[in-house]
């Protein structure tokens, strides 16, 4: 608490417009403070009084948030309001259609990959459609702990599946369309589930991706195949919730894990739900006549918390959208902004320094006067991209909310508050309620004041992952071994004199793509299954759009000759492996790869070589010196 200072500074910022600030539900940021003295002093007060807005079939019996964060001291557990039961779709659906009389108030628009292509559903209508929808899974034998795998496109029967899984209890494990067959059989082994709900596909700007076609790669018996279409036409609209104990598992969703081998990450009912639905609504300072668009895809954690959750449970208006900001062209984004008259806008970085390389000329051929709070998610936003974001998209009347959060923590954990926090461009400013950041260093002690380090949260905060789905021990060693007492988030992080937090990105072996993240292990061993490799390293360059982009390292087996070819191949063995995003940019044939005595990639050396730096720093625990000057005449300077 210490760390947050009694009063943000008054020069070197920009603030809200006092308009935004008039029906603020966090209107200061000494009401900020206030609030944030009590969300960490007294959670159950502070998140009891969010817990109010919600249907509890039975109270929690024990303590609101009993948890331990200290390996050395036993087993990590989180849990938040044990022993009391609800169900979440009942929540964000029912609840608004009966209690709140929001049964015609539209919950999606959706706006399909071709303009024109579009649809509008009412929260009565996506109530009946999840009840019948989860009857159909009730008729396939679904039950509750169940997990049912959804790989679809950005279509409102993705968020229907979703919710029919929740009503009864069964445990969702959505994978990205984009990701591959042999992704999607990893990850519905991983999670055993015992159904598959695909589509059999859809458009993405002009490509055709026939999703059944990938998904029927997996091994997968053809004659236990259903059509969606023809199980819901004969299925009642009725389906009593199946109540679920706060503990319960809502969903899993991977991500990627430093070994290669994605973690499957499970949340739970009741503290996800708390906490998505507080975030959605004082981050983005949801009013009930605001039309709010989030960007992502469901397939990720954003989607989840974001598109589905977070905005349903506070009664919200969405714009679901499967296409692409480029697509038809690279004003789509201003064109629906206008059409829905969008006033909460929410997307990555990479988006923007995408369209910002087109100027302000497509932006400008639609008003946007809608827009009210604009958010960026998904990786560092550099100060240019957001002085873009904020001068010519949102024309300085927007505040722009920079979201610092992961799959693992189940809602944004850094972020500013629109009306209440100044703004700093590129710093994520200040922890969400509830949450308490430190900066620890190499060794493991806090860091005080200015300072640069680990970002560690010391407590839990309700939306926090429970666990790593089947592997517990897991979850233990990648969050909380390295610094006992800490969850460690794997990012970098500075302090500056004011008190901001400023992400700085991974210092783990992930990279970063479109904010998509990746393992370079995961990448690494794709390429290394492929006959005429031997070895293979694989590290970020910096990226003017997708913020990093892939340079491969690969040495050759004996006898092979490095050509064009080949280089084709490996590129092509990367996608089928992992899928589009993480298609490698460049490759570079390297005979010999930089390690120290012990047989270490030096990756930091790899690093510097695919940017072209010459000054590689400390080299003297290299083995063998001579290669690096061959790495530097087989450079590659275009992308393959
Ligand atoms: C990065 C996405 C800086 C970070 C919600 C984190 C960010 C990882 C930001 C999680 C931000 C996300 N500023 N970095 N505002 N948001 N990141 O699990 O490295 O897909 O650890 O969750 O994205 O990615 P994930």
């Amino acid at each position: 608490i210490k760390m947050i200072p009694d009063k943000a500074p008054g020069e070197e910022v920009l603030h809200a417009s006092g308009d935004l600030k008039k029906q603020a539900h966090i209107p200061s940021f000494e009401k900020y403070k206030e609030l944030y003295i009590r969300s960490v002093e007294s959670p159950e007060e502070f998140w009891g009084d969010v817990a109010e807005d919600f249907f509890w079939k039975t109270k929690y019996t024990g303590k609101f948030l009993d948890y331990n964060f200290d390996v050395t001291k036993g087993d990590i557990f989180v849990k938040c309001m044990e022993g009391a039961t609800t169900n979440i779709c009942y929540n964000v659906l029912d609840r608004n259609v009966h209690e709140r009389k929001l049964g015609d108030k539209v919950a999606f628009y959706w706006e399909g990959n071709e303009p024109g292509d579009e649809k509008t559903v009412t929260y009565r209508e996506l109530l009946q459609q999840v009840c019948k929808f989860a009857n159909v899974l009730k008729s396939q034998g679904v039950k509750k702990g169940d997990r049912v795998s959804i790989y679809m496109p950005m279509v409102v029967e993705l968020v229907v599946a979703m919710l029919a899984c929740a009503r009864i209890g069964a445990v969702h494990a959505i994978v990205f369309a984009g990701f591959s067959a042999e992704s999607l059989c990893e990850r519905i082994m991983d999670s055993q589930c015992c159904i598959l709900i695909t589509a059999d596909g859809f458009y993405r700007g002009d490509k055709l991706i026939s999703l059944k076609l990938i998904a029927d790669e997996v091994p997968w018996n053809p004659e236990v195949d259903l059509c969606w279409h023809s199980l819901i036409g004969g299925a009642s609209e009725e389906c009593e919730p199946v109540w679920c104990d706060s503990e319960d598992p809502l969903f899993i969703l991977y991500t990627s894990g430093s070994t290669g081998k994605p973690k499957g990450v499970l949340h739970t009912v009741s503290g996800y739900m708390l906490y998505t639905a507080a975030t959605f609504k004082l981050v983005f300072d949801y009013h009930s006549d605001d039309v709010y668009w989030c960007t992502a895809d469901i397939g990720w954690i954003t989607g989840h918390s974001y598109i589905t959750y977070g905005p349903l449970a506070n009664g919200a208006t969405s714009v679901l959208f499967e296409g692409l900001p480029t697509y038809p062209d690279v004003s789509r984004m201003w064109e629906i902004v206008d059409k829905y008259h969008v006033s909460k806008f929410y997307t990555a970085p990479t988006a923007i320094r995408l369209l910002m390389k087109y100027g302000s000329e497509p932006v400008q051929k639609y008003n946007r006067t809608s827009l009210k709070i604009l958010g960026t998610v998904g990786e560092p936003i550099n100060p240019e991209a957001w002085q873009w974001y904020y001068s010519v998209v949102g024309e300085k009347r927007c505040p722009v909310v920079d979201t610092f959060w992961q799959t693992e923590t189940g809602g944004h954990v850094m972020t500013p508050l629109p009306a209440a926090t100044p703004m700093k461009p590129g710093s994520a400013t200040f922890p969400f309620f509830g949450v308490v950041p430190a900066i620890l260093n190499e060794s493991g002690e806090e860091l005080e004041g200015p300072s640069e380090g680990y970002l560690v949260f010391k407590q839990p905060w309700p939306g926090v992952m429970r666990t790593v789905y089947g592997n517990h021990e897991r979850f233990e060693t990648t969050y909380f071994k390295k610094f006992p007492g800490f969850y460690v988030t794997g990012d970098g992080c500075r302090r500056d004199k004011d008190g901001y937090y400023w992400i700085t990105g991974r210092i783990d072996d992930m990279l970063n793509v479109s904010g998509h993240l990746l393992s370079t292990a995961e990448v690494e061993s794709a390429l290394v299954e492929h006959e005429a490799v031997a070895e293979a390293a694989v590290v970020g360059r910096p990226h003017p759009v997708k913020g990093e982009s892939l340079y491969c390292f690969v040495t050759l087996n004996d006898g092979i000759n490095y050509n064009q070819k080949l280089e084709v191949e490996l590129k092509k063995q990367v996608r089928e492996k992992i899928g589009a995003i993480a298609t490698p940019d460049y490759i570079q044939n390297a005979p010999g790869l930089p390690k120290t005595r012990s047989g270490k990639i030096m990756r930091r050396v790899l690093r510097k070589i695919a940017c072209n730096e010459q000054d590689l720093g400390d080299v003297s625990t290299l083995a063998d010196s001579s290669v690096i000057e061959q790495l530097f005449e087989n450079r590659c300077c275009t992308a393959v």
